[in-house]
């Protein structure tokens, strides 16, 4: 197929587009490089042999998505495209809910008059919100606990909506839970700009030396441990998570939507991660015990029954290898991929 990927130069992008040019499809990415570098398709071209062509457009502008997909027709889309950061969308609500909701307005509005109505969309395990208790099953009323979980939710329900008004469409909503680990061979990851807010990126400062010491935001949970539980997945396994979702929509007998969790199916700790990561790094990270994250929930981990029935999809990797992979990712890029290599 030929598969225009929306953030394709991002931490889940990139790897999901290395999957597609592994299997034999075309890739066309949009990224308005806004979180990523475009020095991530020199890095996807030495692990795939490809070129993959870019076009630095910001997805929200209708008119520019309609003349990429004139330019370069494509049979599906892949939808990753949008602003990430949780404590961000509190103090900037107005920016996340017209960032997220218009990118997916617009490309699904210039895939209609393209004719192309088969779309992979990334949504989130936020979409569970905070009143269930894991594991969390695709069938569970969904509601958010900040404007970045509510656009998910939004952009969900805009997606049913438009499938329901015309049944050609073919709908995937990706359920991410917890994605961390980078491509084995070290040359893409997560690098994130600034502050990182996420447990492994930080850990991963905190080994290279750019961080002092973990903070861990509370270890008074109702949990084994006391610290808070996720379903941590390998952005390898996410990966082919999208390409099993794309192949199996494209052979599908009727449009529709479908939802799919993509998670492993068991909760790991902060602590466990910590313990995975001094492994990984071959000693000891310090760290601190502190007060609670606003926001966060004890624990959250998918049920993946339906992904594998579906979609013959399972993840298959463990902690310590998402740990190694980011580890060796971070070591040979401390700086990330604008910074000098070690
Ligand atoms: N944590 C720490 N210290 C840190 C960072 C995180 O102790 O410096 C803890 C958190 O309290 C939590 C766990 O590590 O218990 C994981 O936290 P992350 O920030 O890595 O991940 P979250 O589960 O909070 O967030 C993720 C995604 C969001 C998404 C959310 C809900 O990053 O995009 O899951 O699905 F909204």
């Amino acid at each position: 197929m030929r598969v225009l990927v929306t953030g394709g130069a991002g931490y889940i992008g990139s790897h999901t587009v290395v999957r597609l040019v592994e299997a034999g499809h075309e890739v066309q990415v949009v990224d308005d490089l806004s979180n990523s570098s475009p020095i991530v398709l020199d890095r996807i071209e030495e692990i795939t042999g490809v070129r993959v062509p870019l076009d630095v457009v910001d997805v929200t502008d209708r008119g520019a998505v309609t003349a990429i997909l004139a330019q370069h027709p494509v049979d599906a889309a892949i939808h990753l495209a949008g602003l990430k950061a949780v404590g961000e969308s509190v103090e900037q609500p107005l920016r996340y809910y017209r960032t997220n909701l218009d990118a997916t307005f617009s490309l699904v509005g210039a895939m209609a008059d393209a004719g192309v109505r088969t779309l992979v969309f990334s949504s989130s395990a936020t979409v569970y919100g905070a009143q269930a208790s894991p594991p969390f099953e695709e069938d569970l009323p969904t509601s958010a606990t900040n404007p970045y979980g509510w656009t998910k939710v939004m952009q969900e329900q805009v997606l049913r909506d438009v499938a329901a008004g015309d049944p050609r469409w073919r709908i995937a909503l990706l359920r991410y839970f917890n994605p961390v680990g980078a491509h084995p061979s070290g040359r893409i990851g997560e690098d994130p700009q600034g502050h990182p807010n996420n447990l492994v990126p930080y850990l991963a400062q905190v080994a290279v030396g750019r961080r002092e010491k973990l903070l861990v935001f509370g270890d008074d949970y109702d949990t084994p441990d006391g610290t808070g539980l996720r379903d941590y997945i390998h952005v390898e396994d996410l990966a082919a998570g999208h390409l099993a979702a794309l192949e199996t929509l494209a052979a599908a007998d009727a449009g529709g939507v479908r939802t799919w969790n993509l998670g492993t199916g068991s909760g790991t700790s902060v602590l466990e991660v910590l313990a995975a990561f001094s492994r990984a790094a071959g000693r000891e990270l310090p760290h601190e015990v502190v007060g609670r994250r606003a926001g966060d929930i004890a624990a959250s981990w998918a049920d993946p029954t339906r992904a594998h029935r579906e979609l013959g999809w399972r993840a298959e990797k463990g902690i310590d290898e998402m740990c190694a992979d980011t580890w060796r990712w971070q070591e040979t890029n401390p700086a990330g991929y604008d910074g000098p290599p070690a």
